[in-house]
Parts: structure tokens; sequence; C-alpha cells
């Protein structure tokens, strides 16, 4: 079998038909959006209606989106700007939880450094965050709530509509990075009723290095990015215009193809939890929720039965010399595995936190696939498990 790609919470490919969208930008329609001859104008043109386009399918207005360089810049851009806003009247507090991705964390810690104060709210052991802490957190110093939609690691769905209906009432500006929910399942802003939210362009089949920064008419924001006029001044920076093409097409497909595609994944991890039933029960767990997060991700531990950790490094090593490519759910913190933050943030056991993968099936995998890997993971457990028993 060829090589098996489970890693599309990490990065998906690009899809032929993103691709062919893509292509004339690089080559015939190669101008810069700015310029006021024909190759500009054609640039702006199709920039302005992959605008329109992405609102749409977001349910906001043209004027709300403003593209960026991915979930980070957007993640940034979010906190640094409401922060800038605020800071001055008082507003110095940002909600946020100890298991959001690091886009959201690290620009969150470098705001203390301008006297920030950050609260990070404690998930369930589901990984979930309930909208009633969210209303015990929120005080007259709050700038913003910030908290994911989907979580990339472990895939639990956070309440998004009761906790921005819980921010409206308290007047405070609520942003989601639903990189890892666009596409997935359904993202509506209105429906949400989200202030802000960041996507990303390489999680749904579409390029790397764009993505979209939603934000809210009257949202209380200065760009943290100056430079050219571009994006109505809110992002300077000339117009990645292949990317947004790309990126446009790709999440029309993704909304568009999103029922079937849920639906594979739930057949895929059914053959998943059936194969590691039968080999491994009792000796595995699912790390976050079992049931009720997005199916095609599918974060699993190992306990081989005494106080000794597998180790999940050497686990995802083995696997990608079977060529099974998976991600691993532990950090290598001072020459030691510990499980990551969103595991240690749920509470996941120490041994168990240490020896967990990520599986994240995508469009292109199959079945067969999922058995090959169950297969491979038995030997390689076996011999991992007789070496730390
Ligand atoms: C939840 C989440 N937020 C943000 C990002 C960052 O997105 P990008 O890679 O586009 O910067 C990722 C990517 O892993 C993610 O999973």
């Amino acid at each position: 079998m060829d090589s098996v790609y489970f890693d599309h919470a990490a990065t998906t490919p690009v899809d032929k038909e993103v691709l062919d969208a893509m292509l004339p930008f690089f080559t015939k329609l190669y101008g810069n959006a700015n310029s006021a001859h024909q190759f500009g104008r054609d640039c702006k043109v199709a920039i302005e209606d992959s605008r329109e386009l992405i609102a749409k399918l977001i349910g906001a207005e043209p004027s709300e989106i403003i593209f960026t360089s991915g979930g980070t810049e957007s993640d940034n851009a979010i906190l640094k700007g409401v922060f800038c806003a605020l800071s001055k009247a008082g507003k110095t507090e940002i909600i946020t939880s100890s298991i959001e991705h690091h886009a959201v964390i690290h620009p969150a810690e470098a705001l203390k450094r301008d006297g920030a104060v950050i609260t990070y709210l404690q998930p369930d052991s589901n990984g979930v965050i309930h909208p009633e802490q969210v209303r015990e957190a929120i005080s007259d110093k709050t700038a913003i709530v910030s908290l994911m939609h989907v979580n990339n690691e472990i895939g639990s769905i956070n309440p998004i509509k009761e906790i921005a209906s819980v921010c409206r009432e308290m007047n405070v500006p609520f942003h989601s990075d639903t990189v890892q929910s666009v596409g997935k399942i359904a993202v509506n802003v209105k429906d949400l009723g989200l202030d802000a939210l960041s996507i990303s362009a390489h999680k749904i089949y579409g390029p790397k290095g764009i993505g979209v920064l939603y934000i809210k008419n009257g949202t209380p924001w200065i760009p943290w990015l100056q430079g050219g006029s571009q994006e109505r001044r809110r992002r300077g920076g000339t117009s990645n215009v292949a990317g947004i093409v790309g990126m446009t097409k790709a999440l029309e497909l993704s909304i568009k193809e999103l029922d079937s595609y849920t639906n594979h994944y739930k057949e895929l991890r059914n053959a998943a939890i059936t194969g590691l039933n039968k080999r491994f029960e009792g000796k595995y767990v699912i790390n976050g929720p079992a049931e009720a997060g997005v199916p095609h991700i599918l974060n699993i531990g190992f306990k081989p039965g005494d106080k000794n950790a597998l180790d999940g490094e050497m686990l995802l090593l083995n696997l990608d010399i079977e060529g099974i490519c998976v991600s691993n759910g532990s950090a290598c913190t001072s020459g030691a595995m510990e499980p990551s933050h969103v595991l240690d943030g749920i509470g996941t056991e120490h041994a168990i936190g240490s020896s967990s993968i990520r599986i994240s099936f995508g469009k292109q995998n199959t079945v067969e696939e999922v058995n090959f890997f169950i297969e491979k993971l038995d030997g390689i457990l076996e011999r991992m498990m007789a070496t730390v028993s």
C-alpha cells in the first residue's frame, strides 16, 4: 500500500479544482491588484468577486471580510487589534481557554507586555467550555472573548452560539477560531452570532499562506499590520490573488461537499474504533469526546497496564516507517515526552497523554487504509509494550 496520510488536521492537499482556479493568476493574470491598468483591474475584480462569495458562504457582508496570510495572522490580528482599540479605556482583560491553538495563546501572552490580563477558562474532560463559565468570567474590564469552535487536537466542539449570546448580552466582542470547523460543520456568522472569526485555506484543500479574518462591522478594532492601502487599509501588503481565488474555491467546495464527507469520516472513524476495540480493548482510550466531536479527528492514547508510559514519539516514528502518517499528542519538553497543552488541559492522565497520537481523516482516505493502520499498529504496539512492561 502507498503511504497513508492521516494528518488532515495539520494540512490537506490542494484540490484539483482549486489548483485549476489558481493557475491563471500565476502566469497570465499576474497583475498587482492595486495597479490602475488592466492587469491590476482583472485581479481586483477576482479579489472582490472572491470576497463577495466568501461573505455569502459564511453569512457575512463583503466589507467584513479581510484577507490575511492564514489562521495565525487572523488570530493575532483580532486579539491585538481589539486590545489596542479598547485597552486605553481600561478594557485590558482577554478571556480564552487553556486548550486554544497557540495562534491564540501566544499573542494573548505577548499582550501581557502591554498590560493585558489573560483569563484561561478550563474545559471539561471532553474539551468543552460552557456558556456559564464565560458569563462568570466576564467583567467590566473584558476586552474580548476568544474561544475556538473545533479543537484541532481532540475534535471537541464548543457551544459557540450559546457563548456568543452571553457575550452579546454582556456587550463584549466574541471571536472564534474556526480554522478547524469551517468546511467541516456549519459556520454562519449570523446564525452563530459571531463578531469575528478566523479561517485558514490549507485545512480545507486550499493553498497554504492564505486565510480570512471576518470582523463584524462596528467591532472596535485597530488594524495591526500597516503598509499599503490594500483591504481598505485594514491589512497592508500586496494581495495574494492566486491564494484568495484558491481559498474561495476551496471554501465553496468544502461547504458543498460537507454532508457527504461527514458521512465518509463517520464511516472511517467507525472502522477505526471497531478495529481498535477488537485488538486493544481496555488498553487504549479516546482523548476528548468519543461521539460528540467532529468525526474526522480521533485522538487516542495507550496504557500498557502498568505505570510506565509508551513513548508517543516512538509510536509515531514506527508508524512513519510503515508509511502511515499521523501526528502526536505529546511534545518534547526538557528531553521528555509530555502531553500536549490540550491533553493536559482536559486532565488526561500523564502516561496516556505522553503516548497519544492524533489521526485525522481526509476525503481520499479509505476503510482499507484504516484497516491497514490497525494491523500495523497492532505489531508496533506489541513490540513497544513488551519493552515497557
Ligand atoms: C485551530 C487552529 N488555529 C489556527 C491555526 C493556524 O493556521 P495557519 O496554519 O493558517 O496559520 C491552526 C493550524 O494548525 C489551527 O488548527
